[in-house]
């Protein structure tokens, strides 16, 4: 199936091979990676689908962390999945893999299919109707009461983080990175329906502050609620 378009995980940087020793040099890959999985709090059972997984890198981390959840990675790039696949291989670990945009995760997997949906560094480089199709698509995913966590460059509130970020923004291009820069995504994913949308982290790295959000989708009776003004734990480790 002939895939949309869409900016492969380097951007203009290069070739996805060399995209694992980048991020491990450049985003503090551990601590964001580790907190993100924390949020996520992968259970026996869950399902999870990891949206843009790249090259594996979480979903073999959420795999090896909890081996009897189902995690499922989804990307567009097909060479990403390859080194995915690969890295599993290698690792002994069993996960499934799905070649699709993530803007449409429902037809692909069963609506309310998931206990959990993670999405890492994907939303930074997606125009804002895709960013806006890929948070609705995630939602369609998601059981009521489903949890949401998103780990992606989001407000730059310093001038430092601001100037470190462009070097994200010279890969992937301004208009798709500036709206995160500004810090849309929280309204997005409100937007998008899901409640209790919080910025719970935020780790500044040499390519910019990364945050982590984490919303639900609501339980069917459930009003919920938001937190706008709440601060994020920075992270200095
Ligand atoms: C910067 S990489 C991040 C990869 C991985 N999530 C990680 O944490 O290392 C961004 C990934 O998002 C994928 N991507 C870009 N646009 C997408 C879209 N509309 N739907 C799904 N994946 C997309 C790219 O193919 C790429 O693999």
């Amino acid at each position: 199936m002939p895939q949309e378009h869409y900016t492969p995980a380097l951007g203009r940087l290069g070739p996805v091979r060399f995209y694992d020793g980048i991020v491990a040099l450049l985003t503090r890959e551990r601590r964001w990676r580790a907190l993100t999985a924390a949020h996520l709090a992968a259970a026996a059972g869950d399902t999870i689908v990891d949206v843009g997984c790249g090259t594996g890198s979480l979903a073999l981390l959420l795999a090896r962390a909890q081996p009897r959840a189902r995690i499922v990675g989804v990307d567009p790039d097909a060479a990403a999945l390859a080194i995915a696949r690969d890295k599993a291989l290698r690792a002994g670990v069993t996960l499934e893999w799905r070649l699709a945009m993530g803007d449409a995760l429902a037809d692909l997997m069963g609506a309310a299919s998931a206990d959990k949906v993670v999405s890492s560094l994907v939303l930074h480089q997606c125009p804002v109707p895709m960013k806006r199709a890929m948070l609705a698509s995630m939602h369609a995913l998601l059981r009521p009461g489903g949890r949401l966590v998103i780990a992606d460059y989001g407000l730059q509130r310093t001038r430092l983080m601001r100037l470190a970020f462009r070097l994200v923004q010279m890969a992937d291009g301004k208009p798709d990175t500036q709206p995160n820069a500004d810090g849309l995504l929280p309204r997005l994913i409100e937007e998008a329906g899901f409640v209790g949308v919080r910025e719970a982290d935020l780790v500044p790295t040499p390519t910019g502050s990364i945050s982590i959000y984490v919303a639900a989708r609501p339980c069917a009776r459930s009003s919920g609620s938001t937190a706008p003004g709440a601060t994020p734990n920075i992270s200095r480790i």
